[in-house]
């Protein structure tokens, strides 16, 4: 299972990179709109910083707005995606980029219907976004469930990307399904790190081995 980061913070992309927890990153509009600085040279950091794919996201709407803005994203670094809405407009664009050899990231994907179709038009991966889902009271990982199976059933090279991850059971969840990859805000992946029995033992440890001091002063390991 390949871990994204879902943000467009520097801090915590560094913070995480260091841990050699990061794939690959995802930003998106709202994610830039929360930083402060220019978004271009955010967005070119991250690509810096980081080893695995990195998607920016078109903001155009029509194939050929979609298209000139890829042109230029894709020239801050051989890693960037190219993140397109699920519009009929955006597959337009989805297959021109396939065509050229840049990789699309189809986001904004809530339906099975969606993604098969995101896939035949040649998408790298496609993004479901599953808390949404739960908040609108349908269940985000039956999705997943659904996609990851017709995948599979034909072979599709596309990734399922699993993204608007809300809590580290989606993470769980998405990783016994097969999904290729879970995109995650830092705070979820910071809660997967952690276990209060972790911190708990390692309290122990560290009280008994002064015990141990006490009686062995000049004991070095
Ligand atoms: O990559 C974008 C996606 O993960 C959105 O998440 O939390 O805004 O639903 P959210």
């Amino acid at each position: 299972m390949k871990i994204f980061l879902d943000t467009a913070n520097i801090e915590s992309i560094k913070k995480y990179n260091d841990m050699g927890l990061v794939d690959g990153v995802t930003t998106n509009p709202t994610l830039l709109a929360k930083e402060k600085g220019n978004p271009a040279e955010i967005m070119r950091e991250i690509v810096r910083m980081v080893d695995g794919p990195v998607s920016l996201e078109v903001v155009g709407t029509t194939a050929g707005t979609m298209l000139e803005e890829a042109y230029r994203l894709k020239k801050y670094g051989k890693n960037v995606v190219v993140k397109i809405p699920m519009i009929p407009e955006g597959l337009v664009a989805v297959k021109k980029l396939k065509a050229d050899g840049i990789e699309t990231n189809v986001t904004l994907v809530f339906s099975a219907n969606q993604a098969i179709l995101a896939a035949k038009a040649g998408a790298a991966y496609v993004s479901p976004f599953i808390g949404r889902l739960d908040d609108s009271g349908q269940d985000g990982m039956s999705l997943i469930r659904e996609i990851v199976q017709i995948f599979s059933n034909y072979q599709f090279d596309t990734n399922v990307l699993v993204a608007s991850v809300r809590h580290p059971m989606h993470v769980v969840e998405a990783g016994k399904i097969g999904a290729h990859v879970v995109t995650l805000p830092p705070d979820i992946l910071g809660k997967m790190l952690t276990h209060p029995l972790t911190d708990k033992g390692l309290s122990t440890f560290l009280s008994d081995w002064e015990k141990v001091k006490k009686e062995n002063p000049n004991l070095v390991i």
